[in-house]
């Protein structure tokens, strides 16, 4: 109704007013407003024969959101006779600060022959819009997994988003926190739109490193290598089954002996150390053991001079050195002690070791016949038997002599004289004694002669 009533108003003026003056018209007088329809659809363009004003269409003009209007141009409306139809009035000119939302633009033209009122209307929309993409800050992520696991889930930290519409929402993840990435470096890539469409992009990695805390493992690492050499050599070239080392990463081996070095007699300790790419390291130790086995005093051959058959010999036992030490086992054929007949023995000792290696002491007892001083001996004893048993038998005849002669002596103190029942020999004369018991006579002899009792007789051969 304000218009229509500005517009009865102009036409008056029209009406007042010489046509040519037209700029003395109040433009001013004409308010549009925004909201009213009636407006705009009632001032579409006249179409008076001949003098149609051609207006601009309308217009949008977008601004960046923030800004409270746009300065406008337009092309200005096409009058086809300037000089008939004449500017009224016009609510805007191009140039114009147009505020955000929609503006109508009029112009109004008489036609100063006909005086018919001509309306040019346009409208003018600025619009703010917001064509700034979302402002994205992201970081990598580095986490690190235990050795083997393959990956871990990682908390990352999302993109910083900043929009000037203040708000944004996410298009698209690769990726979530808490998800579980691989070891390695994996890319995640966040999309992010404002609330007019504009998107962002921020791609950034994680990165999954595993640590390896499991040492290498140690297989064929050899136990005690043991070797004898022999005595005077000062020790021997050692091979050994090479160790080495499993683990996930590559290892590297390190050793204090190489296999094929030459060690010296004793015992040598040999380390092989594995470390893997971790710093994780696993050691292989053993002994290298060289050793010597030497007979320390084995008798010497010996010999004996008997004048028996046979003779106990004894001897000190021989005894083994061995570097290293080990469990020997002894046999012996002869024991110190033992008997030992005429003839040569062989005395063995057998000094076998923990490895099946056996050394020997071998010597020799020979027992032979002294015969220079056996039978020098046996002369001499033959010598003083012979003396011993001579001085015995001229005793001996020395001692019958005597008893003999001491007999003969008695016999001749006792001629004649006999005991009863004395068996004398012919030809005895002795005396016959006799008392008051009856004494039984024998004749000993045919010839010898019978001795009555109570008789002394003579005994005579007959
Ligand atoms: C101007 O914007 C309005 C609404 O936003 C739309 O309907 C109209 O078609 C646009 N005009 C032009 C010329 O783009
Ligand atoms: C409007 O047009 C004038 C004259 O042609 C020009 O100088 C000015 O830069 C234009 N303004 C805009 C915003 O296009
Ligand atoms: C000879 O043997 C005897 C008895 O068998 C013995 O008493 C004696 O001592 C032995 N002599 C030697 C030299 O062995
Ligand atoms: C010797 O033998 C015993 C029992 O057989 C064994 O326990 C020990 O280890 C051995 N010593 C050596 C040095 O081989
Ligand atoms: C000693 O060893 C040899 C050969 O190895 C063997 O013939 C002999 O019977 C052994 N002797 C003893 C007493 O063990
Ligand atoms: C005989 O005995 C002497 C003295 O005992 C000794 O010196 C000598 O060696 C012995 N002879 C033999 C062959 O044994």
């Amino acid at each position: 109704m304000k218009l229509k009533i500005s517009f009865f108003l102009l036409l008056m003026c029209g009406c007042l007013f010489p046509f040519g003056t037209a700029t003395t018209l109040q433009p001013t007088t004409l308010t549009t407003d925004a909201d009213s329809t009636l407006a705009t659809t009632s001032l579409q363009p006249s179409t008076t024969q001949g003098f149609t004003v051609i207006c601009p269409g309308n217009q949008n003009v977008t601004v960046e959101i923030g800004v409270s209007g746009a300065v406008v141009n337009w092309t200005e409306p096409i009058v086809p006779d300037p000089m008939r139809m004449v500017l009224v009035s016009q609510t805007h000119h191009p140039g114009d600060f147009l505020p955000i939302g929609q503006t109508d633009v009029i112009y109004i033209y008489q036609d100063t022959v006909t005086f018919e009122v001509q309306f040019c209307s346009f409208q003018v929309i600025v619009e703010a819009v917001d064509n700034i993409p979302p402002t994205l800050q992201c970081d990598d992520t580095t986490e690190s997994a235990p050795g083997g696991s393959g990956g871990m889930s990682v908390i990352f930290s999302e993109p910083i988003v900043t929009d000037n519409s203040g708000t944004v929402i996410v298009l698209f993840q690769s990726a979530s926190p808490g998800d579980f990435f691989m070891t390695g470096t994996t890319e995640v890539t966040y999309i992010y739109a404002d609330p007019s469409g504009n998107t962002g992009q921020c791609v950034f990695n994680v990165i999954v490193t595993e640590v390896d805390t499991t040492p290498p493992e140690v297989v064929n690492c050899p136990s005690t290598v043991s070797e004898t050499v022999e005595l005077g050599e000062p020790g021997a070239s050692i091979t050994w089954m090479e160790p080495s080392a499993v683990d996930i990463s590559q290892v590297a081996q390190t050793s204090t002996h190489n296999r094929g070095d030459f060690f010296l007699i004793g015992e040598t300790t040999v380390t092989y150390v594995f470390t893997d790419s971790s710093s994780n390291s696993a050691t292989c130790t053993f002994t290298v053991m060289v050793g010597t086995v030497n007979v320390m005093m084995c008798p010497s051959s010996m010999s004996f001079f008997t004048c028996n058959s046979s003779i106990a010999v004894s001897w000190t036992t021989p005894v083994v050195n061995t570097i290293p030490e080990s469990n020997l086992t002894i046999t012996s054929s002869h024991s110190p002690g033992d008997t030992f007949t005429i003839g040569e023995s062989e005395i063995v000792y057998n000094f076998t070791d923990q490895f099946g290696r056996t050394i020997q002491c071998i010597f020799r007892v020979s027992i032979e016949r002294d015969l220079e001083n056996c039978s020098r001996a046996f002369n001499t004893v033959y010598k003083i038997v012979v003396i011993t048993s001579s001085i015995f038998f001229v005793a001996f005849l020395f001692i019958i002599f005597v008893v003999v002669s001491i007999c003969i002596k008695k016999c001749k103190q006792n001629e004649g004289v006999a005991d009863t029942n004395e068996v004398v020999d012919l030809g005895t004369t002795f005396h016959l004694y006799y008392n008051t018991q009856e004494y039984v006579r024998s004749i000993a002899t045919p010839d010898s002669l019978y001795i009555s009792n109570n008789q002394h007789e003579r005994v005579t051969q007959n």
